[in-house]
């Protein structure tokens, strides 16, 4: 008889940080680089502010979000040479939608209700997969994959921050002032940082790098070295 697989086997990298820390990006680079499975838990909070919406809810209704949330369809469609994937949620593409900073407001707002949280468990778990995973977001390490064998925190100044989520926001053209969104990322992260449950902050365990001035390339390579050293 085979033993019962036992997913504690599976290894796990968490990539954890604020918005505009990397961690997309370089989450994305890792996980193609090992040829492993990759978690955007900030999509799925994205995804579930927007199903929320959809259905009009009030999203300070913590069970009817979290309802909402558990009855959730998501599903990550992968990009065809170098294009960027997209999100169906309950069967709509909602990539362009996710990607705003009003998604992106309704998600933290959404974020800090421990019922939502609990909600998306089970969703994230999920994820864990051989030959293994790479999990971005703000509470892979501390509360969703607290056993995962490596651990890394991304920060970058408040302003470099910004910089960065600007030029991306402006990319793909969507309407956005650097000042107004330096203003939209410091609300968000105070709330990220403070709120009562899974607060935005390094595991004990987790290697703190900061990406300040720090190239995408050699960020991937620190942390692709402390998995295969
Ligand atoms: O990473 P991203 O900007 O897509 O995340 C959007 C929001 O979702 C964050 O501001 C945060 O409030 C929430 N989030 C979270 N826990 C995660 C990932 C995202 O609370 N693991």
């Amino acid at each position: 008889m085979n033993p019962a697989p036992n997913v504690s086997d599976i290894p796990v990298l968490t990539i954890d940080g604020p918005s505009g820390s990397g961690k997309g990006t370089v989450s994305a680079r890792v996980a193609a680089a090992l040829d492993w499975h990759l978690l955007d838990s900030g999509a799925l909070y994205r995804a579930a502010g927007y199903a929320a919406g959809v259905a009009g809810l009030d999203l300070s209704d913590a069970e009817a979000v979290a309802r909402c949330a558990r009855a959730m369809r998501v599903r990550f469609r992968a990009g065809s040479d170098g294009a960027a994937g997209r999100v169906m949620v309950n069967g709509h593409d909602a990539t362009d939608a996710l990607r705003t900073e009003t998604a992106a407001g309704a998600a933290s707002a959404i974020a800090a209700l421990p019922e939502v949280r609990a909600a998306l468990v089970d969703l994230q778990l999920a994820f864990r997969r051989r030959p293994g995973l790479v999990a971005d977001g703000r509470d892979m390490g501390t509360v969703i994959f607290p056993d995962a064998a490596f651990k890394v925190f991304l920060t970058a100044s408040a302003a470099e921050r910004a910089k960065r989520r600007y030029k991306q926001l402006k990319a793909k053209g969507l309407g956005i002032t650097l000042a107004g969104l330096q203003r939209e990322i410091e609300v968000r992260d105070r709330r990220d940082a403070t709120r009562a449950v899974a607060p935005l902050k390094p595991a004990d365990d987790a290697l703190v790098l900061d990406t300040t001035g720090i190239g995408v390339e050699e960020v991937v390579a620190k942390i692709l070295a402390v998995v295969r050293p």
